[in-house]
């Protein structure tokens, strides 16, 4: 690319109110941007029960992938537990994007075809680009059109991948998962769901929860939102762990995550059910979020730990989510064009360590600002 296409495209960006920047946030403001949705990544008590019971056994680097030398007990010890959890065949990875990537990009190739949610994560089309399948997506959520986009296909491929997510991240709706299984008894696709937005909020899982799994053949778990940590796990049969093994990019040729993460993710794998208080307590500030925000007559989507407050314009959303900030909340617009023109908003992660009385005076402040700016 040359310099001045770079220069043109970084204007027009600017001039459309959609540079992005790296910011940092000051700790001291109340965090409505984390995905941390349970608190377990920030937590200092668990820290402490961490250090204290692997201390000894804490490294820094792998050194090496995991094909060579970068393999360590810790991670087997932690795939074995996922195995038991899961009854399926476990294989962990340095990210939910490589996990994403690589499955789409070593199982699927030019003769197949992959149907995906039309708002499927980033990482699912860059496996699907990289595959060279064909794509078809169907409207958000939308299983009556899934089976029309089955119908219309069923004669011309008999290698079909259906993609989707469980919790999305940007209106933080939930799939219907059951009824795609459904589909899939009729049609017989490969159906890989995305657990990123709700490992931990639910246990182990929506697919683990709903009984699923056995219908499911490529499950990820990406572990940077409620799963507190970095990573990810791939839950399928043993013999596209093996497969993945020998042709999957992303793990062949990567230093794996070093020990300490594996033994942190063990770590948490292990407290999963003991988080139950917690994900109580988030359950109940999301209750009482939708009621303030019918209360308070805010136009948003609030159907899980994921809040979209709307503003519908990226100029608007931009100076609302400057002005919270100034008053210690840390928020950030979500802008067109990742989200629909006319729905940009604020974003908010809930967990359990906000108190049901900052969400509400946040919701007050919100509002205050919405009233003042159109
Ligand atoms: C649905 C979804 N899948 C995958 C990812 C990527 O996971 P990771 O951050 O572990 O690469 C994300 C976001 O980060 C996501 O929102």
């Amino acid at each position: 690319m040359k310099i001045e296409e770079i220069k043109n495209q970084l204007e027009k960006k600017k001039l459309e109110n959609n540079l992005r920047t790296l910011k940092i946030f000051k700790e001291e403001d109340l965090n409505l941007s984390s995905n941390d949705y349970l608190g377990i990544g920030q937590d200092k008590k668990l820290k402490e029960e961490f250090l204290e019971k692997y201390r000894d056994k804490i490294l820094f680097s792998s050194s090496s992938s995991r094909l060579i030398t970068g393999n360590y007990k810790i991670i087997r010890d932690l795939e074995e537990r996922l195995n038991k959890i899961y009854g399926k065949s476990s294989l962990v990875m340095n990210s939910g994007f490589s996990a994403n990537k690589t499955i789409i990009e070593t199982f699927y190739n030019k003769n197949s075809l992959i149907i995906t949610d039309r708002l499927n994560h980033s990482s699912i089309y860059a496996g699907i680009l990289e595959s060279g399948a064909k794509v078809v997506r169907y409207r958000h959520l939308d299983i009556a059109h899934l089976e029309t986009v089955l119908e219309k296909y069923k004669k011309d491929y008999d290698d079909i991948l259906v993609v989707t997510e469980t919790v999305y991240s940007m209106d933080g709706d939930i799939a219907p998962i059951k009824k795609i299984v459904d589909l899939k008894k009729k049609y017989k696709f490969n159906l890989m769901v995305d657990e990123a937005h709700s490992y931990g909020v639910f246990g182990y899982g929506i697919a683990y929860e709903e009984n699923l799994l056995k219908d499911i053949d490529f499950l990820t778990i990406p572990l940077g939102k409620g799963g507190g940590s970095i990573g990810s796990y791939i839950i399928c049969d043993e013999i596209y762990r093996e497969y993945l093994i020998n042709f999957g990019r992303e793990i062949i040729y990567t230093t794996s995550l070093p020990p300490v993460n594996a033994l942190w993710n063990l770590f948490i794998l292990e407290k999963m059910e003991e988080f139950s208080d917690r994900r109580k307590k988030l359950w109940e500030l999301i209750d009482f979020s939708k009621e303030k925000i019918k209360e308070l007559e805010i136009n948003a989507i609030c159907d899980s730990q994921i809040m979209a407050l709307i503003i519908g314009d990226n100029k608007k959303a931009d100076i609302i989510s400057k002005n919270l900030r100034d008053k210690g909340y840390v928020v950030y617009s979500i802008k067109s064009p990742t989200v629909a023109k006319g729905t940009e908003r604020i974003r908010v992660g809930l967990n359990p360590n906000i108190s049901k009385e900052e969400i509400f005076n946040f919701l007050k402040e919100f509002k205050n600002e919405l009233n003042s700016i159109f």
